[in-house]
């Protein structure tokens, strides 16, 4: 990368030695037969320090994410005994309890052991996961980035094939009603039990008719590199907004703090022990906020807004499209899963991410008919130009174009961003680099010095 800026700078300065004398015609020659040594030099350790840090330093990180799913509890490492997730979701604790439990926060902020942050993926459904396949396709590959936990009706008895992602993913669950206290019952729920997972650093809702719009990698590293939350909350001063405040919240929260947003939230740890813990503004809205009041688009953001909007993107991550009116977004079929309507979908998307403004909005989209399925999953076939899944997305044509132009800005697209983002962080390579190209410029300079002096007279 930083070489690349040398030779230009030098291609630049060099018509104007070559226009003298028959003498210094000689010298650009020289300079730039050094000039390629130092390049070359540049470029083997460029070569050095990536094999090395993809043999010892991505390869430990696979590893280590490996080893960290097979704990061993006859060995003596007795910390792993404190901290393993239990391997059983299901537990016996009361809400009560549970809710207590996973706001045990540790007070010393660097861990006494690798700790590879996971994204907990939290599944808010009535019952079976249609779209199952996409997500047993989407997660395919990335174990140990990732957990899962699956929030259903209390009467639903889960069958998911012990290969399936969800198996075995089912927390215990309570009856959850849209727009009532018991649907935020349901997330506090998933957000305790994700937390006891010491790993887990940022939690996603998302329900059964969500699709991701994206490969892992891509949304991994975008709520990686974020700055913020993404929360949806907005000040509606209409009737669905501020005119469902009831005065009774106050003092705790007063209309202008009143917010709205959609229910698909994504926080990270230090919010979702905000939400779990919260018994500040939990009374007030259950008591003040029932329907017409709909607490699951408030309660949320309203306390996250009040609590750390510093941190909040104040947006969804999850496409969904209320254009057709009513009470409920539209819902997509077989027949909706074409070409265009996913120009629809990527297209036209504007936001600012890390403060920039961005094209990349949207990592997940709804609601998806389980008749979509079949269509979802044929995506990366013809004529499809886009797939959700595979290497090479002609959709986005060239990366740069898309949600690569601020991000990974300058990475190859071809080659998986999770190694790329591992390798450029890592402080031997960027010293390696540094090395090297120091001593490329130092040479140029001097080069140049010398230049100068012969030729000035
Ligand atoms: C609402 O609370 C904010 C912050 O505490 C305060 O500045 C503002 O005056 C309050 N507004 C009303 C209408 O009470
Ligand atoms: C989100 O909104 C809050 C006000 O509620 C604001 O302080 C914050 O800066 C906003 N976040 C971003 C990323 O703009
Ligand atoms: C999906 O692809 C398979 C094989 O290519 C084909 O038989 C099937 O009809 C396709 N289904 C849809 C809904 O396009
Ligand atoms: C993920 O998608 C991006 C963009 O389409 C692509 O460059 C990258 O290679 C993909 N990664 C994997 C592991 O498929």
């Amino acid at each position: 990368m930083q070489t690349t800026r040398v030779v230009p700078l030098e291609e630049g300065k060099d018509p104007a030695p070559t226009s003298r004398t028959n003498q210094s015609r000689a010298l650009p020659l020289r300079l730039i037969q050094l000039f390629g040594m130092f390049l070359v030099l540049c470029i083997a350790f460029w070569f050095i320090s990536v094999y090395t840090i993809r043999h010892f330093g991505v390869q430990s990180v696979v590893t280590s994410v490996k080893s960290t799913f097979q704990p061993c509890f006859d060995q003596e490492n007795n910390l792993d005994l404190w901290i393993k997730p239990p391997s059983n979701l299901m537990h016996k604790m009361s809400d009560k309890e549970l809710l207590w439990r996973a706001t045990l926060v540790p007070r010393i902020k660097k861990y006494p052991f690798r700790r590879v942050p996971k994204i907990a993926f939290m599944f808010l459904t009535k019952g079976p996961l249609p779209l199952g396949p996409i997500w047993d396709k989407f997660f395919k590959g990335h174990e140990g980035l990732y957990s899962i936990y699956v929030h259903s009706l209390p009467t639903f008895e889960a069958k998911f094939p012990p290969n399936s992602v969800f198996y075995n993913r089912q927390i215990p669950s309570q009856i959850s009603e849209w727009g009532k206290m018991s649907m935020c019952d349901a997330e506090r729920r998933l957000l305790a039990n994700a937390l006891l997972d010491i790993s887990n650093e940022w939690f996603i809702l998302l329900s059964e008719s969500c699709i991701p719009l994206y490969n892992f990698s891509v949304i991994y590293h975008y709520i990686m590199k974020s700055r913020h939350s993404f929360t949806g909350a907005f000040d509606d001063p209409g009737p669905f907004g501020r005119g469902r405040y009831n005065e009774n919240m106050a003092p705790e929260v007063n209309i202008t703090q009143w917010r709205k947003g959609s229910q698909w939230f994504e926080v990270n740890r230090k919010l979702a022990v905000n939400i779990v813990e919260d018994t500040k503004y939990y009374p007030k809205f259950k008591e003040f906020c029932k329907p017409a009041c709909y607490v699951d688009e408030h309660y949320f953001p309203t306390m996250l807004s009040i609590e750390a909007s510093h941190l909040l993107a104040n947006r969804s991550l999850t496409w969904v499209d209320w254009s057709r009116g009513g009470a409920h977004p539209a819902t997509f079929g077989r027949a909706d899963i074409t070409e265009e309507f996913f120009k629809r979908v990527y297209g036209g998307q504007h936001c600012t991410y890390n403060n920039q403004p961005f094209s990349v909005c949207s990592l997940f989209a709804r609601k998806f008919a389980p008749s979509a399925l079949d269509p979802l999953m044929n995506l990366s076939s013809k004529p499809y130009r886009f797939s959700l899944f595979d290497d090479d997305n002609e959709f986005f044509g060239s990366c740069r174009k898309r949600y690569d132009f601020y991000m990974y800005r300058g990475i190859d697209c071809n080659t998986d961003v999770a190694s790329y983002s591992n390798f450029f962080t890592k402080p031997t390579t960027a010293l390696a680099v540094g090395i090297c190209c120091s001593v490329a410029v130092a040479g140029y300079v001097a080069q140049m010095s010398v230049l100068l002096c012969n030729v000035w007279p």
